[in-house]
């Protein structure tokens, strides 16, 4: 006889099925059963063929340089990161972008994911004082990541933004100062968090929104989390003027995932000293040491600035263009049938198409476009943490564009061939 397991309330929250644990599973049986599907769904780099030979001339450089291999393979690191490697980084972010940093300030994580999960769990839930902080999300729809990440229930509050209508079937997610101020001034958040370029509507929060972001946090005596998986200096996926920020109150992460090697699982936390070493210390608890390949194959490119060139003249251009191609698409797809139009291209690599007075929900409209061979990511998920219902929630698509040309452009033409359909019918 098995036996009947019983889980604690934090175990089953969080080795339960999520909303977007079940849609990540459907997308990925759709995937293997149907090998027609167009897949616009997922958030994989793309594979860059420049990108991808300058990891595999690294591989081969490791491999040749005297025992590095075996010092990578077979040595754990220091819980914070390897130190070369944190000191070159601390060189090349102080280089780049003026700031004063020391490898003190920086801590590694196993993907920018587990850092989320470390800062989030750090700084919010049940408080020593009995008292309970929450994290804020000033901009909704946001990286569907997050969402169930809390060792403990109710770990987002989130604010509806302001949407600015733009010409040209555009519009602009803005955050709303007066929502924010209102959610921050219940005194429980323990920190804001937004991710810039953001998953999923490619908006880039502006220098002024993150400047007053910054205020409101120091001011607070709170910090305010900013996450760089598509952002300055690398990946370097913003097409947008806009500085990257670090400052002692802001925990800024980044990853080495969108430079192609989601594989090496790399995240970086740049924060001060006490929070990298906080994070250091539950990477010890958690993980013991951290992934090191990642790390061995970037150093000599921070060292070089060949990783900043890498963003600029390759990584950048290549998003840009097929968020941009994809956007063009779009129009000659939709036309001038009513009710869509797009977040502005902003950065990472998605498009957000929003459908309004569609008779039916991104939900349904995902099913029957999965089966048309379409496969998208529905927006619901992206919106957790709002203290109401707002219909604007299930009215977008992510769309992932940087896919073989043909293959998305025959997608949008599908899924506006559908919206027809579905708008006919009602
Ligand atoms: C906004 C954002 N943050 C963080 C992550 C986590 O990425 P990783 O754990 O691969 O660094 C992702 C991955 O898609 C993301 O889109």
């Amino acid at each position: 006889m098995s036996p009947s397991y019983r889980f604690s309330s934090s175990g089953a929250r969080l080795a339960g099925r999520s909303g977007i644990l079940e849609l990540m599973d459907d997308l990925g049986r759709a995937l293997t059963t149907d090998p027609g599907m167009r897949m616009l769904g997922g958030g994989n780099p793309a594979h860059i063929p420049a990108v991808d030979a300058v990891w595999r001339r690294r591989m081969t450089e490791l491999m040749q340089d005297g025992d590095a291999l075996e010092r990578t393979l077979g040595n754990y690191d220091p819980p914070q990161g390897n130190p070369p490697f944190l000191r070159s980084l601390a060189a090349f972010l102080n280089r780049h972008c003026g700031w004063d940093l020391s490898p003190a300030h920086l801590a590694i994580t196993a993907g920018g994911q587990s850092a989320f999960f470390y800062l989030f769990n750090l700084l919010a839930g049940p408080m020593p004082d009995g008292s309970q902080r929450r994290i804020l999300l000033p901009l909704v729809p946001e990286y569907i990541g997050y969402a169930n990440q809390g060792i403990h229930p109710d770990l987002f509050v989130a604010c509806q933004p302001d949407i600015e209508e733009l010409p040209d079937r555009e519009f602009k997610y803005r955050v709303s100062f007066p929502r924010v101020e209102a959610a921050l001034a219940q005194g429980d958040i323990g920190a804001i968090c937004v991710s810039r370029p953001t998953n999923p509507s490619g908006n880039v929060l502006t220098d002024q929104e993150i400047a007053r972001l910054s205020d409101l946090t120091r001011r607070a005596g709170i910090p305010l989390i900013i996450d760089n998986a598509y952002g300055l200096p690398f990946p370097g996926a913003v097409f947008t003027e806009a500085a990257p920020l670090w400052d002692d109150h802001i925990i800024l992460t980044l990853s080495l995932s969108k430079l192609g090697l989601p594989g090496t699982r790399t995240g970086i936390v740049v924060a001060h000293p006490e929070i990298a070493s906080a994070i250091a210390a539950m990477t010890s608890v958690i993980g013991l040491a951290n992934t090191n390949a990642g790390q061995q194959l970037v150093k000599p490119l921070l060292d070089s600035d060949e990783l900043l060139q890498l963003s600029r003249q390759v990584i950048r251009p290549f998003y840009e263009a097929r968020a941009r191609q994809a956007g063009q698409w779009m129009h000659e797809a939709f036309g001038t049938d009513p009710g869509w139009a797009l977040h502005r291209c902003e950065g990472a690599f998605f498009r957000w198409l929003r459908l309004t007075d569609l008779p039916i929900s991104s939900r349904e409209l995902y099913q029957r476009l999965k089966a048309r061979q379409v496969l998208v990511v529905p927006g619901e998920a992206f919106f957790f943490g709002l203290p109401h219902d707002w219909p604007h929630r299930t009215e977008c698509l992510r769309l992932n564009c940087s896919g073989a040309p043909e293959t998305v452009r025959e997608a949008l033409h599908l899924i506006a061939d559908e919206v027809r359909l579905v708008r006919q019918s009602a």
